[in-house]
């Protein structure tokens, strides 16, 4: 299936440089975010095919909030439209982008309308029955610091009083059962986290590539898997 030497068993991407690669090409920015949903979509099959477990993608941040309203409402009819779009490909699709793979969304849905939660939540429902090869994690509207304080407020409102351990956060995260990511990969050259997985992310090995989203392509994936497999990870030991 892969001849990659060791593959991470949960890959985080921050899916950055959509509105540069849009302005490169003299086009507006909403064109990058089609592009890159493109991308998404490409880099879940090659997920898929490289023998990933788990895939995080960043596709919209807390902070994203405070961007122009026709920039955010873009972005949010593009999900409609996606979300329509998967529900109904699930079953058609020859790629088979979404076979045997499991869709989860994380971060803050009070944030969006009903309607949009139920699109969320039918995707979510979608391939429950079947066997699971890939797990896709969707951050939107996600912001690390408040999937940390969601779980300190949810601790303190079960256990008032008391002090809380790592475990009693890492129990009320959004998604408490899929494993830390190993690797963390950002496009566009930026080397920062953004507020992305802050608490999983303790032991991730990061890359970065200066590709912009919308260009990302299985040969850039399997560089930056091909990086992470030389690296020594020592979690706070002394390598062997
Ligand atoms: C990433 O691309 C997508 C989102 C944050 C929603 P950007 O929109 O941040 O693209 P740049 O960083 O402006 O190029
Ligand atoms: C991070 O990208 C968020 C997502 C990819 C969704 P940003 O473009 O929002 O991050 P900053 O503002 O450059 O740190
Ligand atoms: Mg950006």
């Amino acid at each position: 299936m892969t001849d990659l030497p060791a593959v991470p068993e949960h890959i985080g991407f921050i899916m950055d440089g959509n509105g540069r690669w849009a302005s490169s090409r003299g086009l507006p920015r909403s064109f990058g975010h089609e592009a890159g949903a493109k991308s998404f979509e490409n880099t879940v099959g090659s997920c898929r095919k490289l023998g990933i477990r788990y895939a995080t993608f960043y596709a919209f941040s807390t902070e994203n909030r405070s961007r122009p309203k026709e920039e955010i409402e873009a972005l949010m009819s593009l999900f409609d439209r996606y979300a329509e779009d998967i529900f109904r490909r699930i079953k058609t699709d020859e790629r088979k982008t979404y076979e045997n793979v499991r869709i989860r969304f994380i971060g803050d849905k009070s944030y969006f309308s009903e309607k949009r939660r139920k699109a969320i939540a039918d995707i979510e429902n979608l391939n429950a029955d079947k066997e699971i090869r890939l797990t896709v994690c969707i951050a939107l509207n996600y912001g690390g610091r408040n999937e940390i304080v969601n779980a300190v407020n949810a601790f303190v409102a079960e256990n008032p009083g008391q002090k809380l351990t790592e475990n009693d956060i890492s129990a009320r995260l959004y998604a408490p059962d899929v494993p830390p990511p190993d690797l963390i990969i950002r496009t566009a050259g930026e080397m920062r986290l953004s507020n992305f997985l802050l608490w999983q992310a303790a032991y991730a090995e990061f890359y970065s590539t200066p590709v912009f989203w919308p260009d990302f392509s299985e040969k850039d994936l399997r560089e930056a898997i091909e990086s992470f497999s030389m690296r020594t990870r020592k979690f706070g030991g002394i390598s062997k």
